[in-house]
């Protein structure tokens, strides 16, 4: 069996197959492929038993699909209308000033990709943002220094 196609199918036992694991599944995908392919998606689709255009739709709505290899840890930060409002943009400054990256890039070593995403569904504590597939909410520049310093070593430390 196609490795990928494996990852599906443990990921769909692990979670199951109704319409509402959609997302832990792409984010397990994800997490090990460190992108989503198109086969993929048709693989998750198959597996799911749903079609093809909604697991894609979904994909796109949580810019899951990334056609290139990404960093080990993804950074997503919300940028819906409560975040933006509530800072994002001086959360994404803080994170490219940290990481001397922009969205859409990833840092040289590997270690980070930079991407906004659309609501996470905490707005009540924005701003928000993931990374990989935890979330961390009421974020300041500082305290996103903080959060990314702790992957920083993690990495450092071979986690
Ligand atoms: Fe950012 Fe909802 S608007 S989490």
């Amino acid at each position: 069996m196609n490795p990928v196609s494996e990852l599906i199918k443990n990921l769909a036992d692990q979670y199951g197959r109704s319409r509402e694991n959609l997302l832990p599944i792409l984010q397990g995908v994800v997490e090990q492929e460190k992108y989503l392919s198109e086969y993929s998606m048709v693989e998750i689709a198959r597996e799911l038993d749903l079609p093809a255009s909604e697991v894609f739709g979904t994909a796109t709505f949580y810019s899951f699909l990334e056609h290139k290899k990404m960093g080990k840890y993804i950074i997503r930060v919300c940028k819906t209308i409560t975040c933006s409002m509530k800072g994002k943009n001086q959360i994404l400054l803080a994170i490219e000033d940290m990481l001397k990256i922009t969205v859409g890039e990833t840092t040289p070593d590997g270690t980070f990709s930079l991407l906004q995403t659309n609501c996470l569904g905490w707005c009540h504590k924005a701003p928000a943002m993931l990374v990989n597939n935890d979330v961390y909410t009421e974020l300041t520049p500082e305290k996103v220094r903080e959060i990314l310093s702790l992957y920083i070593n993690q990495k450092q430390k071979g986690e």
